[in-house]
């Protein structure tokens, strides 16, 4: 059987990324070229910043992949790129790019759902068996995500207000962390304790929805106070205790529905999967399981935005047909 080989495009936020990927499973190469120093002084990803970036680096980084990947267009068998959601100047670089190609090379064209490239983060690290069931939590999603097979994605449960990624980012921003602040709290996480006790929301909730922008405003009225009475507050112990509700309400929610829907493979995606605290959290609640689904965390540095997922991604659904064709185009609210 002959391998299949995918060029894959990424530029949905603020990384430009390029990757070949082998059958879905092997990264050959994998460049990311981060524009996060540009945006900090901003404290967030400003738009036209980011498709400015985009532009400059991404004929580069095509030649790179290849290069890295020691192969040449005649050895590509596709050409992936991300359609959405993100930023739609950003994502236009990305489809234009790839269209390009696509069309000078004559190469088949496959637009990727950037939630479906976090998911398939996964299948970089091992085989996934359905149906599966993941938590993708980023910047801009949480979602719980069901799969019957690699290609059809049905949302069971979603964010009513900020996205996890985003409530790490705007608490960061009181605690003075530059963005994305994540990584950071995270470390404090694990030098403080949880003395605060902020809200836990809808955990009692019949269903799979999440809303963090009351613990968000619980943490900022808290530190605001303690400023207006001259009170030094400990920041590890407010990383830990902000840390430990978003942990208790994500995995609480999951594990109730690994418990309905029983899946054979649980995943963890998004660039908060990169988070140690949920990582532990997820590992030992379902390891508590009478009916236990394989776990897969994926690496760490392919829980953010990269092309190696779209290209995992890709195959999949190259696998199944799923061809786009010249007319694609960025879609900055695509939905699963
Ligand atoms: O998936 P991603 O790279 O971009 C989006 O598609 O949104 O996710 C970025 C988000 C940021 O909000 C960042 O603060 C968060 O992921 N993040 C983390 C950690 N590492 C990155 N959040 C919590 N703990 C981390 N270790
Ligand atoms: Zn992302």
């Amino acid at each position: 059987k002959k391998d299949i080989r995918i060029l894959a495009y990424e530029s949905s936020c603020d990384e430009t990324s390029t990757a070949v990927i082998k059958n879905g499973r092997e990264i050959e190469s994998l460049i990311v070229a981060t524009q996060i120093k540009s945006h900090q002084r901003f404290g967030g990803v400003v738009p036209e910043v980011a498709s400015r970036h985009h532009i400059e680096v991404i004929s580069q980084i095509t030649k790179e992949a290849l290069a890295e990947a020691k192969v040449d267009w005649k050895d590509i068998d596709a050409i992936a790129v991300t359609s959405g959601p993100g930023l739609v100047g950003a994502l236009l670089i990305g489809v234009s790019a790839a269209k390009a190609a696509s069309m000078a090379t004559g190469l088949p064209l496959i637009g990727v759902d950037h939630i479906m490239g976090h998911i398939m983060a996964a299948q970089l690290k091992d085989e996934i068996e359905y149906p599966a069931l993941a938590l993708q939590v980023s910047g801009g999603h949480t979602e719980i995500v069901l799969m019957k097979d690699p290609v059809h994605f049905e949302i069971i449960g979603d964010t009513r207000d900020d996205a996890a990624g985003e409530a790490y980012d705007k608490i960061g921003r009181v605690l003075g962390v530059n963005y994305p602040a994540g990584k950071t709290i995270d470390q404090w996480a694990h030098q403080g304790k949880d003395t605060f006790n902020f809200p836990r929301a809808m955990m009692e909730d019949d269903d799979y929805d999440f809303s963090f922008s009351g613990l968000k405003s619980a943490f900022i009225n808290t530190c605001h106070h303690a400023d207006q009475i001259h009170q030094e507050l400990n920041k590890y112990d407010l990383a830990a205790s902000f840390q430990a509700a978003v942990v208790d309400v994500l995995a609480h929610k999951t594990i109730r529905a690994i418990k309905a829907y029983q899946p054979k493979t649980f995943i963890l995606g998004g660039g908060v999967a990169a988070n140690q605290g949920l990582r532990e959290r997820m590992s030992l609640e379902i390891d508590r399981l009478k009916n236990k689904p394989k776990v897969i965390l994926p690496e760490l540095k392919l829980c953010g935005d990269n092309a190696a997922m779209i290209g995992a991604a890709a195959y999949n659904l190259y696998q199944a047909g799923k061809f786009s064709d010249l007319s694609l185009n960025a879609d900055p609210s695509m939905e699963l």
